[in-house]
Formats: C-alpha cells, structure tokens, sequence
C-alpha cells in the first residue's frame, strides 16, 4: 500500500556529547516513495540516517519502524544499508565480490547461522539485479569504484529489504557509472517497489531522481517535491547553498 508511513520521526533531537547535531526533527517516509535528503556538510543527514537504523539513539523523541517502536524492532534486513564512504574504504584483505554480497545474508540468517541453498541464491539474485555477476568470484580490492559500488549495491539489496538508505554513494566515481547507477535505483523503485532514501550534499541530482526533497540544516528546513520546494523556499535554499541556489533555481525553471 502506498501513503503507508514505514519509517516515523517524532521531535527527534540527537547531540554528540552536549553538541547538538540535530534538532526536534519530525518527517514521515511512505512505502514506496523515493525521497532525498540533502544540506550542507555537517548539517546531520548522516545522524538523522543512523538514528533511522537503530546505530544511534535519539537524545530526545521518539522512532517508529513499520508501524513499531523502534526499541522493540527485530526486523532489520527489511532495511538496506549503504554507509557513507564505504566506497573509500581500502580493502586490503583478499575478500572476494561474493562473500562481500554474502555479508548482507547474515542480517536475515543471523551472524552464527551458516547460509542455506537459499541465502546462496539470495546472494546470486542481487548480484544479477545490480548488474555485478560477472564479477563474483573476483577480490574486491581489483575492483573500480562503479564496480565496487554494484557490489555493495549488492550486498545491501541480499537481505532482500523493502526500503534502501543510501549515504552519499555517489562520491568517488565516474560520472558515466553515476548516471547507470540513478537508473538503476530508479529501476528498484519503481520495478521492485523498493523505498529508496537517498542522502547527498548534491541538490542538482536529488532534485532530478527524487519524488521528494527533504532539505536538513540540523532542524527540518523544508519538505516537498523539487517545484514546490523552489517556489516557496528561494530563501531557504539560498540560505542553506548560498549563490548555487541560484543557478540550480534558473536551471530547474528552465528544465
Ligand atoms: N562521531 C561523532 N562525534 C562527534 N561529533 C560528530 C560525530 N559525527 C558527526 N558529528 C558532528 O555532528 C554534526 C552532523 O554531522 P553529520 O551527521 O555527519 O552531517 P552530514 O552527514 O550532514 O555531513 C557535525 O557537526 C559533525 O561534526
Ligand atoms: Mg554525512
């Protein structure tokens, strides 16, 4: 069912030691949507997504996960995972695509449990859907980074979840791996039915890919589609981006 709120943010407040990262944040995100997160470096779209997954614990309000408070919420392989810099990370040990792939299993098999007949073929199917097959039984460390980013593309989809987070995942690669990649989140979204949450510091891509923006500067500063967004919120955005508001506002009412 579309309009169902899958992910619920209550006045979320969160501080690294008493320095206050973001502030009584209140955003629903609907099953099915495709929405982007963006603001300035440092203005907590990182924080906002980790409070999200459960890697942090809001200082203040209150998170709902499908429909259940997030303290009580057991299910998390019906959320996928691609952290910010993960494609920067040097991986040195000699770790092939597969068993990369194959660590996204154990969300759903439980980290002790060996993977079945089935987690293989799990693995086999998102290795296929982003494209990486051909590369399975190579070491990760060979890679380039549009490959390397299919492979934990592939890794995050093998729990099978239903709604996609995506950290910045765009940074470190070539432009032409970068419009095949929007495609293909495109393609999850709307073929697959998966909700895509997309974060970037990057305005012009979100405001082309997404349905809709959701602009953060510690507290919530707008929400909506990318017009609505630039008729009513010129100053806003100029506020968050200063003079590139500008040009991407000439540019959106050009295109
Ligand atoms: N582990 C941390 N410890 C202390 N401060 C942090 C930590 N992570 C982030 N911060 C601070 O919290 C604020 C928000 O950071 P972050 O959520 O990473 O923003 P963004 O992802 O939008 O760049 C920044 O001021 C950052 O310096
Ligand atoms: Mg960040």
């Amino acid at each position: 069912m579309m309009n169902e709120p899958i992910i619920e943010l209550e006045n979320v407040s969160f501080s690294y030691n008493h320095e206050s990262a973001i502030r009584d944040i209140s955003l629903k995100f609907e099953k099915g949507s495709y929405d982007g997160i963006v603001g300035p470096n440092g203005g907590g779209k990182t924080t906002l997504l980790k409070i999200i997954l459960g890697l942090l614990k809001p200082t203040a309000g209150r998170v709902r996960l499908f429909g259940q408070n997030i303290e009580r919420f057991r299910d998390w392989s019906r959320i996928g995972y691609l952290p910010q810099k993960v494609m920067q990370t040097d991986v040195r040990f000699p770790v092939t695509v597969r068993e990369v792939v194959s660590q996204g299993r154990f969300a759903r098999a439980g980290l002790f449990r060996r993977l079945s007949a089935s987690d293989m073929e799990a693995v086999d199917r998102s290795l296929e859907i982003s494209g990486a097959s051909h590369l399975k039984n190579r070491l990760i460390s060979e890679l380039s980074g549009g490959e390397r980013q299919r492979v934990f593309i592939a890794r995050a989809l093998a729990s099978e979840p239903e709604v996609l987070v995506l950290d910045e995942p765009a940074t470190g690669i070539d432009v032409a791996s970068q419009d095949k990649f929007y495609r293909f989140l495109k393609r999850l979204n709307q073929e697959f039915g998966i909700t895509i949450i997309f974060v970037s510091h990057d305005i012009d891509i979100l405001m082309h890919e997404a349905s809709r923006l959701i602009c953060i500067n510690h507290r919530l500063v707008c929400a909506g589609s990318a017009s609505l967004i630039f008729k009513e919120n010129q100053n806003l955005l100029e506020s968050l981006y200063g003079e590139h508001a500008k040009h991407i506002a000439a540019e959106h009412a050009g295109g």
